[in-house]
């Protein structure tokens, strides 16, 4: 099962690229806070249990279901029920995957437009001398800008498509190979800053103090679903990633790897934002306006705080360009692979989708701000919780159960290539312990449970 198409230069680029997709603005924001809330250390170590038990094995899950499947996850999984004999159905499994990555891109690109846009805002020194009520009222004043939010979100998904419409090698490969070094030299560059001016012990002391009172059954849940996201998985992305990897690349020593350094980078933004907002007396439970609105006010009170501002935005937004590739490849692979249209024209295609989609969502945080669809929600939430709380978990249970229960055992083993007892292991795995798992959390994050 195999066509002409291109494949990623060696088994470094993709695990480049794979890191670049998983490491995202949920590394750098959602992480940290939710380690802060959940109780600290005890939390991590569930988080690792989660991306241990469930993470690392629906990775293995994607990348192989891609690698055996050369196609994009439509025609993917179209082609892997055809060997497997059963249902042409789990194609559908593609196609929700597609259109996830679409309705994703589409607020994901809006929030890394705010990153730009305080890439320039550190850079002009508009942080110097900032207190909580202007730091709070200039992120105020702009969300209430629909036209300077368009502008941002219109130049990321320029951005976005532009790096996709080059193609595999010219395109992904190269942006990650520049971008993906860069984050992880600047995030050592921040440590190090933050390690002499900020407040390092408070940063550790709230990250990894165990307060085992904390783990609760939803910090269980939240820590799995958040190693859902965090890993991409359940989307395609993976897969199609997946699909451009070489046959002789280890599938399990790659994905655990990528697991780890997505970990890691969470951990050592996390350290790094929280000593500064230590040192400087800061709120550190604060979400989403933690980097928007806490962090601005201690860059703009300390020594060289302009150059380390710009740093650490260019860092998110590196982190945010490299995961927001991965979610309209599927898309884009897939209108290349079956239409006469050239990847550039596909990349136009499903830019401007995104780019309407977005206007949306720019439009839900000012002058729509009133229009509620799916569970009463805003058109920002309604994309957000559609697509991070049933589609994703939904995609990830079905290629779990594909892989578990339909495929045959000898073309899952050929293609994971491992001893057979870490292959009972994963198998037992993929087929008990992540469907329940991924159930569990569906069921938690829909109110059910
Ligand atoms: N993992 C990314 C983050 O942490 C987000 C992301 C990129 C994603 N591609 C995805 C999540 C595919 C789910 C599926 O920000």
């Amino acid at each position: 099962m195999s066509q002409a198409r291109s494949h990623w230069s060696n088994r470094w680029t993709f695990m480049l690229a794979t890191a670049g997709s998983a490491i995202g603005l949920g590394n750098i924001w959602k992480f940290p806070y939710m380690t802060g809330v959940n109780g600290g250390s005890a939390f991590v170590l569930v988080f690792l249990a989660c991306i241990a038990m469930v993470g690392i094995p629906l990775m293995m899950c994607e990348i192989m279901l891609g690698r055996r499947a050369q196609r994009n996850p439509i025609d993917g999984m179209h082609a892997l029920a055809q060997e497997a004999g059963s249902s042409r159905h789990w194609k559908w499994v593609g196609v929700m995957g597609l259109v996830a990555g679409i309705l994703i891109l589409a607020f994901y690109s809006v929030i890394a437009g705010w990153i730009l846009h305080y890439v320039v805002e550190a850079a002009r020194g508009s942080f110097i001398g900032m207190d909580g009520e202007r730091s709070a009222s200039a992120f105020q004043q702009f969300l209430a800008s629909p036209l300077e939010l368009a502008v941002w979100h219109t130049i990321f998904i320029g951005m976005t498509l532009g790096v996709v419409a080059r193609g595999v090698n010219a395109g992904l490969e190269q942006a990650n190979k520049i971008l993906m070094p860069s984050l992880f030299a600047i995030l050592l560059v921040l440590l190090g800053y933050s390690m002499s001016v900020g407040d390092f012990q408070a940063a550790l002391h709230f990250m990894f103090t165990p307060d085992f009172s904390k783990v609760t059954p939803t910090a269980v849940l939240s820590a799995l679903g958040h190693a859902f996201f965090s890993l991409s998985l359940g989307m395609g992305a993976v897969m199609v990633y997946g699909s451009y990897l070489q046959r002789h690349v280890s599938i399990a020593r790659t994905s655990i790897y990528i697991a780890l350094a997505d970990t890691l980078v969470g951990l050592l933004v996390g350290i790094a934002i929280f000593a500064l907002v230590f040192a400087n007396h800061l709120e550190p439970g604060a979400g989403p306006g933690l980097i928007f609105q806490t962090l601005p006010i201690a860059f703009g009170r300390m020594p060289m705080g302009t150059v380390m501002g710009v740093l650490f935005f260019v860092l998110v937004a590196f982190a945010a360009w490299t995961s927001a590739i991965s979610l309209v490849e599927p898309a884009v692979a897939w209108i290349t692979e079956n239409s006469r249209l050239t990847r550039k024209q596909s990349a136009w295609l499903i830019g401007i989708a995104d780019w309407l989609l977005g206007i949306a969502v720019v439009l839900s945080f000012n002058l729509w701000q009133d229009i509620r669809l799916l569970f009463g929600l805003g058109i920002f939430d309604t994309l957000d919780k559609l697509t991070t709380t049933i589609m994703l978990p939904l995609g990830g249970l079905c290629m779990a159960v594909f892989a578990g229960w339909y495929m045959k055992t000898s073309h899952v083993a050929e293609e994971l290539d491992i001893s057979p007892l870490a292959y009972r292991a994963w198998r037992f795995t993929i087929r008990y312990i992540s469907p329940l798992a991924i159930v569990a959390i569906f069921l938690y994050l829909t109110g059910l449970l």
